[in-house]
């Protein structure tokens, strides 16, 4: 048995999140309300470019709101990427819509913008481009090919609101960027997320949509006499609440300090692993948001490195098995394998170490070295 335990992931909520959260539990409003309200403000601001933001509750639930306010449904073809979490494409199908997996760059893991192109159809509606790992995807060509053929772009951004890529953040580019705050992203409150919009006509109606379809959320009728409100168009349960708000504006405060805490951890980690012939490190260009450190290992020693890790106490995961390879999307889609050929091998190799921003040097360290250990032994 291990003596020495590293976790995968250790979140930093503490002190500022508990005083946040007392002067809400102290206020009027837990769900949404005035902090949802300050949070959206906040990161606006932070993303700039005259984008709005709007609180949702989950990541998945901000894509299904998203593709439902672009009309995408029943009959739509929406191109997404193979390496990613099964949100991305379940959001696409609970929209009523079918998901067609276009490949990736084997070097970045990320959607190939000429693999995009080919997958086009008449049917195509949109496109969902994942900043995996916290590196963002090439939008400068997905913008072009969306505007080439009238497509919608989305951006997955689970993987963090502080990357950027040709001078351009989550939200720049695409027609809607996506951000998740579940428990171990760079920022969280247990669950929750926003949608980063630049038309203010469509984030009216995603506000609308994350309550119902009502014409007024609690906070609005609040105050005053009793207002009445309508209900505009079939909508859905999926706000933030000021409860996840409260804790999540002191971490958008310390959300690059903590992204370049994980920049050094990770420029530690490449520098004991650069040299290891069984190691192919993920290639980045741009500002990374170092949301996971992954890395590539030869496909017959993944599941033996991963448990040789695991008995040494060391925390890891797989981000991601590439996601025609799971049971329901391979019965779904059939086998994908030989048209989807990088993102296969990617998610077959793929390994993620622990990584988180007051991780010890000292524990990346003991990771890199236990990684080496395992890959001459297996
Ligand atoms: C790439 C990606 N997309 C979407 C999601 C879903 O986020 P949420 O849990 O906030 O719905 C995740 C969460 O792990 C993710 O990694």
């Amino acid at each position: 048995m291990a003596t020495r335990k590293v976790e995968f992931y250790r979140h930093t909520v503490g002190a500022d999140e508990l005083a946040s959260l007392k002067q809400t539990v102290d206020s009027l409003f837990l769900t949404l309300g005035p902090r949802v309200r300050e949070l959206e403000g906040a990161l606006a601001d932070y993303v700039g470019g005259g984008v709005e933001a709007v609180g949702v509750s989950s990541c998945t639930v901000g894509l299904f709101l998203t593709l439902r306010a672009f009309d995408i449904g029943a009959g739509d073809e929406v191109i997404c990427t193979p390496m990613t979490f099964v949100a991305t494409t379940n959001a696409v199908i609970h929209a009523g819509a079918t998901p067609v997996l276009a490949d990736i760059d084997p070097r970045t893991g990320l959607l190939d913008p000429a693999e995009v192109e080919k997958a086009i159809t008449p049917k195509t509606r949109a496109i969902i481009a994942v900043h995996l790992y916290g590196q963002m995807s090439d939008m400068r060509a997905l913008r072009g090919i969306a505007d080439r053929h009238g497509l919608f772009l989305l951006e997955d951004s689970a993987h963090g609101i502080e990357g950027m890529r040709d001078g351009y953040r989550a939200g720049h580019l695409g027609d809607a960027a996506v951000l998740s705050f579940y428990a171990t992203k760079t920022m969280t409150s247990g669950d929750g997320g926003a949608i980063l919009v630049r038309d203010p006509e469509c984030a009216a109606r995603l506000r609308i949509l994350r309550n119902h379809g009502m014409s007024k959320d609690a906070a609005a009728r609040h105050g005053g006499t009793y207002q009445h409100w309508d209900m505009l168009e079939l909508g859905y349960k999926g706000a933030l609440t000021d409860v996840e708000a409260a804790m999540l504006l002191p971490q958008l405060a310390r959300v690059d300090a903590q992204r370049n805490a994980r920049q050094c951890l990770v420029e530690r980690y490449e520098g004991l692993l650069r040299d290891e012939p069984a190691v192919q490190l993920v290639e980045r260009s741009g500002r990374s948001t170092h949301h996971i450190f992954a890395l590539l290992v030869p496909v017959e020693q993944r599941d033996r490195v991963l448990r040789g890790l695991g008995e040494r106490g060391i925390g890891c995961a797989v981000n991601y098995n590439a996601v025609h390879t799971l049971r329901y999307y391979r019965e779904r889609l059939g086998d994908q394998n030989e048209r989807l050929p990088s993102a296969t091998d990617f998610g077959r190799r793929t390994i993620s170490l622990p990584l988180w921003p007051e991780m010890p040097e000292d524990d990346v360290d003991y990771v890199a070295q236990a990684l080496l250990a395992e890959l001459s032994e297996s």
